[in-house]
């Protein structure tokens, strides 16, 4: 960390977080907490909270979980660092400027002058469409039926006829040759010099989420080779983690996201009303973009090419979804090619009939299946029916999923369900395994086990009756936290709870990684339930108590197995268990 604690809690302290959450989304006061939509997942009804006296949020539709730090890196797509920045710019502290080091410091330098040059060019080029020269853009433009709003939403330009014309100019603006070049605007050539990576070429901006021009596509007007051309990877520019028109799409309230493959279709089905659309950026999508996507909705229609390419790519973008928890859907845009052509050619009502039939990821996976197979032969169609069996196991390993699929699929394709459920049996015995999920890297919303819950269900009732602690803090270390997270977590509320100042905002940003400030957050938010009396209050306290106690206990002789001198020890653990049962904790000064 490279910016010392107490810095980085004065400006916690002087960002209130529910200003700063205020600021970006719509939240209500009710009772002690501020409730809202949650900008995190899509929902109708809010489960977003704010709790002003913790300085935490807390969503309990998605889990997402944090204080003001984790809010803007989730919500602005920022490093810790830049978040702490912000906040600090926002509230005027001042930080120091040489805890940063050198090399980070250079990197974020470097950065806001890639931002910069790219909005330089963005400018120029969407100037010059708009001048005489760039009248065979704009016409190509009004061919493609764009309207004057829709290019200026999207800042479509134009690179010029001549080949060193950008450089010139970025040059005039003060820009060196180096920065050109790793911004992927130019590049050097021995004998000509400096010359632009884009001419001729009707232009497309790249935005991140936040509408920062990080990169470009160039198309040809007509035909010619390659047809798009698309700004190479930079430090600002990651192909993998963004989605072109996401800069729109995230604030569109569908309930979906229609992932496409091109720019212009993007364009095209925002024109039409459809603001939910994005495109990958001329690569495959990803896992990180399946990631991001998740933010902003759980159901996700493919609007991908009705060619063979396109349907490859459909059938890959299927599985990288339902790897990261999310459903997806096909868009059929028969007979024509893509949702631009579609929307052309049948408007958008006929679009929007098209998302309301789109078909069922696994349905569209096994018809395409289906095609390998000849379905008048019976020992082909016999042999179908064993893929779709396997598939079946392969791709839903929870028992209750794979029946109610099986079902459907059986109606679907007019397959006996007995028949259906014979093969999957059959395949099943054959030794088909089923795959191990979530895949590494693959955040999901997880589900705890009952020892992580009586854990945070511990820590979160010290939190709000701190004189609980005092009562047990003989019986407990952080040592009986063993989740990493959990633990320092554990030792730093103890710490604040020996000097009576609960903070937990503060424990939060202890944590850099977005992922373990979520987990942090947790804590503080676990539910105990609703517990009437008293009577019932100290019992379902002892109950946490023990059930930690116990865990940890199990955990420790397990990694002490063997180890003769650990004996005392364990015996140790053992008397204290006893102990807690039997002891009564009572509530009767604290409630
Ligand atoms: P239009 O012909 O303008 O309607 O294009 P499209 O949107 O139908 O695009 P197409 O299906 O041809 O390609 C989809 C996307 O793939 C484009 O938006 C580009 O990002 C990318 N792409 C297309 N052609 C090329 C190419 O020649 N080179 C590279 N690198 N990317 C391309
Ligand atoms: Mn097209």
């Amino acid at each position: 960390m490279y910016y010392p604690d107490e810095i980085i809690e004065e400006v916690r302290e002087k960002n209130n977080i529910v200003d700063v959450v205020g600021e970006r989304v719509r939240i209500q006061k009710k009772g002690s907490s501020y409730f809202g939509l949650c900008p995190f997942h899509n929902e109708k009804s809010p489960s977003f909270s704010v709790n002003e006296p913790r300085q935490i949020f807390h969503c309990f539709g998605c889990g997402a979980s944090g204080n003001v730090f984790t809010f803007l890196m989730k919500y602005e797509n920022m490093t810790f660092q830049e978040a702490v920045q912000a906040l600090a710019e926002r509230a005027g502290v001042k930080l120091p400027e040489q805890e940063q080091s050198p090399q980070a410091k250079q990197a974020s330098n470097r950065r806001a002058q890639l931002l910069e040059i790219c909005k330089e060019a963005a400018k120029y080029f969407y100037v010059s469409l708009r001048e005489e020269r760039g009248a065979q853009g704009m016409e190509y433009f009004r061919k493609r039926q764009l309207t004057d709003e829709t290019m200026q939403r999207f800042g479509l330009g134009y690179s010029h006829k001549t080949s060193s014309d950008l450089c010139k100019y970025l040059k005039s603006k003060g820009y060196d040759d180096k920065l050109i070049i790793e911004a992927g605007l130019g590049t050097f050539d021995e004998r000509y010099g400096m010359h632009d990576k884009f001419w001729n070429r009707v232009m497309f901006p790249i935005q991140d989420q936040n509408h920062r021009v990080i990169g470009f596509g160039g198309r040809v007007m007509g035909d010619g080779e390659p047809k798009y051309l698309n700004s190479p990877e930079t430090p600002i520019f990651d192909k993998s983690r963004n989605l072109y028109g996401l800069n729109y799409a995230r604030s569109s309230r569908a309930g979906n996201i229609i992932l496409c493959e091109g720019y212009m279709d993007v364009i095209a089905m925002h024109q039409a009303g459809f603001t939910q659309a994005v495109a990958s950026l001329g690569t495959a999508f990803t896992e990180g973009q399946a990631n991001i996507l998740r933010r902003y909705a759980q159901n996700i229609l493919l609007a991908y090419d009705s060619d063979g390419p396109g349907v490859k790519a459909a059938l890959r973008a299927i599985g990288i979804l339902r790897e990261c928890g999310l459903s997806g859907k096909i868009i059929h845009m028969e007979p024509y090619k893509d949702p631009d052509e579609f929307i052309k050619n049948l408007g958008k009502d006929a679009f929007q009939e098209r998302i309301d039939k789109a078909e069922n990821s696994f349905f569209f996976e096994i018809r395409i299946m289906g095609r390998e197979y000849h379905m008048d032969d019976p020992d082909e169609k016999t042999r179908y029916y064993h893929a779709i069996a396997k598939k079946l196991i392969t791709t839903f390993p929870e028992e209750v999923e794979r029946e109610n699929y099986l079902q459907a699929v059986a109606a679907e394709f007019t397959i006996g369900t007995d028949q259906l459920r014979k093969l999957v049996l059959q395949e099943a015995s054959a030794g088909i395994t089923v795959p191990q999920r979530p895949r590494s890297g693959i955040q999901k919303k997880d589900t705890d086990t009952s020892a992580v819950k009586a854990e945070k269900m511990l820590l979160s009732w010290f939190t709000d009756v701190p004189g609980l602690y005092k009562k047990v803090r003989k019986y407990l270390t952080p040592d009986d936290f063993p989740d990493p997270v959990f633990h320092k977590v554990a030792e730093k509320l103890f710490e604040q709870l020996e000097q009576d100042q609960v903070n937990p905002a503060s424990i939060i940003s202890t944590f850099e990684a977005e992922e373990d400030q979520r987990k942090a957050g947790s804590v503080f938010n676990a539910q105990v339930g609703d517990l009437k009396t008293q009577q019932d209050k100290e019992k379902a306290f002892q109950d946490l108590l023990c059930t930690v106690k116990k865990n940890s206990y199990e955990q420790l002789s397990a990694s002490l197995a063997g180890d003769v001198n650990a004996l005392g020890k364990l015996i140790e653990g053992k008397k204290m268990l006893e102990e807690l049962n039997r002891i009564h904790i009572s509530m009767d000064d604290l409630l």
